[in-house]
């Protein structure tokens, strides 16, 4: 069975803007996948940069920050599995707990401190020798910068993971940092030869189209 992974951001899921009807839709697409192992893992959006930035201020270490971080994923994690699943009260804390469980679906946030859930959705890639690691931003894929500041930003529908570690490194920044794809998760995907797609997650068609197997706008990274 084909195994995918899933690096679905709170941007996405938790934009102040997101519709009822693009809950129902997802939740239709991830149930109709019925021919796939499926891991979920999902971001913190701007419910975590919210606590990220007001804890900043009130000097909270970089450590706090994270586990602030991890925990709202965790919850924007089982907003998602409640509208997929029935009696869901608790989602996997680990890689290790997710790849144990036996269910179609997954779903996931983050783990520990000094990363974004790019890389443990990375992490749980290379764990499963997944077929695909798709990361759905709010974007359109990857951008020379970023695309919603900069009208004359340039996108690459192909890039190799070298040329963007070149580019960005390998390091984790800050908490609540907003990188297309985080640096620790970019130097997995190198090492780990993971098959990655960065794609629009607000776009539910260019989702199926990639779950099909079909021709999609969005950037293949290439290792
Ligand atoms: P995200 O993965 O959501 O980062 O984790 P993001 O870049 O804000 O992505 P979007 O907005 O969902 O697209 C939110 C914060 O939680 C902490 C980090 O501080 C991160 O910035 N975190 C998350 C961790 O420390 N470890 C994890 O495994 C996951």
């Amino acid at each position: 069975m084909e195994t995918i992974v899933i690096s679905l951001g709170g941007s996405v899921l938790l934009a102040d803007d997101t519709s009822i009807s693009y809950y129902e839709e997802l939740r239709k697409l991830l149930l109709s996948q019925t021919d796939k192992k499926i891991f979920i893992v999902v971001g913190g959006g701007p419910p975590a940069r919210n606590y990220i930035s007001r804890a900043r201020s009130l000097k909270i270490s970089e450590d706090l920050l994270d586990a602030l971080g991890i925990a709202v994923t965790r919850v924007n994690a089982l907003f998602l599995a409640s509208q997929l699943q029935k009696n869901i009260y608790m989602i996997p804390h680990s890689v290790q707990e997710a790849v144990r469980l036996n269910q179609k679906i997954v779903i996931m946030g983050g783990t520990t401190p000094g990363h974004s859930t790019d890389f443990v959705g990375a992490e749980l890639a290379s764990e499963t020798l997944a077929d695909l690691f798709v990361i759905a931003t709010n974007v359109d894929g990857v951008f020379d910068k970023d695309p919603r500041e900069n009208e004359d930003a340039t996108f690459f529908s192909n890039i190799s993971a070298l040329e963007l570690l070149r580019k960005y490194g390998s390091a984790w920044n800050a908490a609540g940092s907003n990188m297309v794809v985080d640096g620790p998760a970019l130097q997995k995907i190198h090492d780990e030869h993971i098959k990655t797609v960065v794609i629009n997650g607000n776009n539910i068609k260019t989702f199926q189209n990639v779950l099909d197997h079909q021709s999609f706008t969005g950037t293949t990274i290439t290792v």
